[in-house]
């Protein structure tokens, strides 16, 4: 079994609800996740993990939070070479161009992103958050 860590931005609770359905799934396969505010991020923790599910919605123009998350991307980007990630979030009007420029950077850093990132305009559905579940559970035997 994976350790999992969850590290999660959301400032209207869009991606916070969807960060919380992928915990449940991790929970559901037995694992109990470490689960982080980006604010409050533990950076040992985190990339002591196997796997790291990352969730942040859109900010600045185009990017993920700026004040903690692109720090700590920038920060720690070399300790994601190798590491399996899995990003997911919350867009307004973007359709979502801030993760594809996210997950190139993690990509370009030597990161297995490993399933295809879940992202929502504002709230995600009933079908997007089980979706979400079965990810968290998958992400248990990765
Ligand atoms: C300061 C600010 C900047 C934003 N920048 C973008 C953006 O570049 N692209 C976009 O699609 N949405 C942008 N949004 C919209 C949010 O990503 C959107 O409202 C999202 O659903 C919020 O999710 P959350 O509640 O998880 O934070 C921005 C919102 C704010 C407040």
């Amino acid at each position: 079994m994976n350790k999992i860590s969850v590290v999660y931005y959301s400032s209207t609770g869009f991606t916070q609800a969807m960060a919380e359905a992928l915990v449940e799934g991790v929970k559901s396969a037995g694992i109990e996740p470490n689960v982080y505010k980006i604010s409050e991020v533990n950076v040992d923790d985190v990339f002591s993990s196997d796997v790291i599910a990352m969730g942040s919605s859109a900010c600045g123009a185009e990017t993920i939070e700026e004040t903690y998350f692109v720090p700590f991307m920038d920060e720690n980007l070399d300790k994601f070479n190798g590491k399996k990630v899995y990003i997911f979030g919350s867009y307004g009007w973007g359709g979502g161009e801030y993760a594809d420029n996210w997950k190139a950077q993690l990509e370009g850093a030597g990161a297995n992103v490993v399933a295809m990132p879940i992202l929502v305009n504002d709230g995600a559905s009933d079908e997007e958050l089980e979706q979400l579940k079965e990810i968290g559970k998958k992400l248990a035997t990765i």
